[in-house]
């Protein structure tokens, strides 16, 4: 394998309601972050797993995925951004691309991670996993009034895993001053082109109590 995974785990969890952090919550009676990092070291172009955790709960973590896959662990920060950061500065030169994958999409299957991996091998600096937005879209102003109705066919969500060639990931994550909510944005702003490739369904991002109910679901299907 060439790909470093850098899995942002740090988060709370806030809107998932009062419990530990989001990542250390149960799914059918597994920690989502054990769910995920099975499914990362089941990509055959993975080489090196590092997980951004909740600074209190490193060495839990450490004992959570001994017996799932080899992994480093370091303490995430208070953004996103810096939890991406304390991972990335631990992952070795020689591992040419990095994809970033929130744990929280936990049921990401090994097909994404090695489609994105693919297409940063094929050339791309920056690879975003992606799905049409379902949902008619509005534009309103302050007053909750409608000003227009936007182009869907235009208009992606964005998934993780996020791929990179690494040299470019760390360049926008230095450039980048202000906080971004994904990695591939900060590569935006470098000016570099960002490709976009399908993504999943059961990708879906554990956010919401409804969630984890539509993920205890997803986990009864057969696999992908
Ligand atoms: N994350 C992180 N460090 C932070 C904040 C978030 O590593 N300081 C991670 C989360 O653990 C998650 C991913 O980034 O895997 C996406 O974040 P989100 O879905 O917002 O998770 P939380 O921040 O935990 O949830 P909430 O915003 O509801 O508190
Ligand atoms: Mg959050």
């Amino acid at each position: 394998g060439d790909v470093a995974v850098v899995v942002p785990a740090a988060g709370a969890g806030l809107r998932l309601g009062p419990g530990a952090p989001k990542a250390l919550r149960l799914l059918e009676g597994e920690p989502l972050l054990v769910h995920a990092v099975r499914r990362i070291a089941a990509a055959p172009s993975v080489a090196m797993i590092v997980i951004a955790a909740p600074p209190a709960d490193v060495d839990a973590v450490h004992t959570l995925l001994a017996d799932v896959a080899p992994v480093t662990v370091v303490a995430g920060g208070a953004e996103r951004q810096e939890s991406v950061a304390a991972a990335l500065a631990v992952v070795p030169p020689e591992l040419g691309i990095v994809l970033v994958h929130d744990a929280a999409r936990c049921l990401t299957p090994v097909s994404v991670f090695e489609r994105v991996a693919a297409t940063v091998r094929d050339g791309a600096d920056a690879v975003i996993p992606v799905l049409p937005v379902v949902d008619t879209i509005k534009e309103v102003d302050d007053t909750e009034t409608v000003l227009g109705t936007v182009d869907r066919s235009a208009l992606r969500a964005v998934q993780t895993p996020q791929g990179f060639r690494a040299s470019v990931l760390r360049a926008a994550h230095a450039a980048a001053a202000d906080s971004h909510t994904d990695d591939a944005g900060a590569v935006e702003k470098l000016g570099l082109p960002v490709r976009c490739v399908p993504g999943s369904d059961l990708a879906l991002k554990i956010t919401r109590p409804m969630d984890m109910a539509v993920a205890a679901h997803l986990l009864t299907l057969p696999a992908p």
